[in-house]
C-alpha cells in the first residue's frame, strides 16, 4: 500500500476537525432545545451529535490504519444565539450541504492522486451526506407543515423524541 500523500493526510486532518465542529454545533443546537423544553427537538440534536463524532473517529482510525500523522486543530466555538425551531434547522441543513461539498472535494483530491484506498473509505461518506441532508430536509418539511401552530410544534417534539436512533440519525 503506497504512503498516503501529505496533501490527502492534511485533507483527512482538516476533515476531521469539520465532522468534530459539527458535533459541536449539533451539541450548541441541542442545548437551545434543552432550554426552550422541547426534549424530542433535543434528543434529535444529540444523536446528531453523535453521528458526527462516528465519523470524525471513522476518518481518525483510518489515519491510524494509513500510516498517518494525526494532526488535530481547536474546534471552532459553535453559534448559540438562534431564535427559533426553523432557524436551528435552517442552520443544520447549511452545514449539512457544506459537509457534502468538503466530502466531494476530499473525494475528487484522493481521486486525482490515484488513492484508491481514500477513495473507497470516503464512498461510505458520500452515501451518508445523502441521508444526513435528507433526515434535516425532513425535519424542516414537517416544521413547514407545523407553521406557527405550537400544538402542532409538540406534536413534531414527541414524534422526534420517539424515533430509533437509526431512523433519526
Ligand atoms: Fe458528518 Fe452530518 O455529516
Amino acid at each position: 500500500m503506497p504512503k498516503l500523500s501529505n496533501t490527502v493526510e492534511e485533507a483527512l486532518n482538516h476533515q476531521i476537525n469539520q465532522e468534530m465542529s459539527g458535533a459541536y454545533n449539533y451539541l450548541a443546537m441541542a442545548s437551545f432545545f434543552e432550554g426552550q423544553n422541547l426534549s424530542g427537538f433535543a434528543k434529535w440534536m444529540h444523536r446528531q451529535r453523535a453521528e458526527e463524532l462516528d465519523h470524525a473517529m471513522r476518518l481518525f482510525r483510518y489515519l491510524i490504519d494509513r500510516g498517518g500523522q494525526i494532526d488535530l486543530a481547536a474546534v471552532e466555538k459553535p453559534r448559540i444565539d438562534y431564535k427559533s425551531v426553523r432557524e436551528v434547522f435552517d442552520t443544520a441543513l447549511a452545514y449539512e450541504q457544506n459537509n457534502t461539498k468538503l466530502i466531494n472535494d476530499l473525494y475528487a483530491l484522493a481521486l486525482n492522486e490515484n488513492d484508491y484506498a481514500t477513495q473507497s473509505h470516503l464512498q461510505w461518506f458520500v452515501d451518508e451526506q445523502v441521508e444526513e441532508e435528507k433526515i434535516v430536509q425532513d425535519v424542516l418539511g414537517l416544521l413547514d407543515v407545523a407553521g406557527d401552530n405550537n400544538s402542532a410544534l409538540l406534536v413534531l417534539n414527541r414524534q422526534l423524541a420517539e424515533q430509533e436512533d437509526s431512523g433519526g440519525a
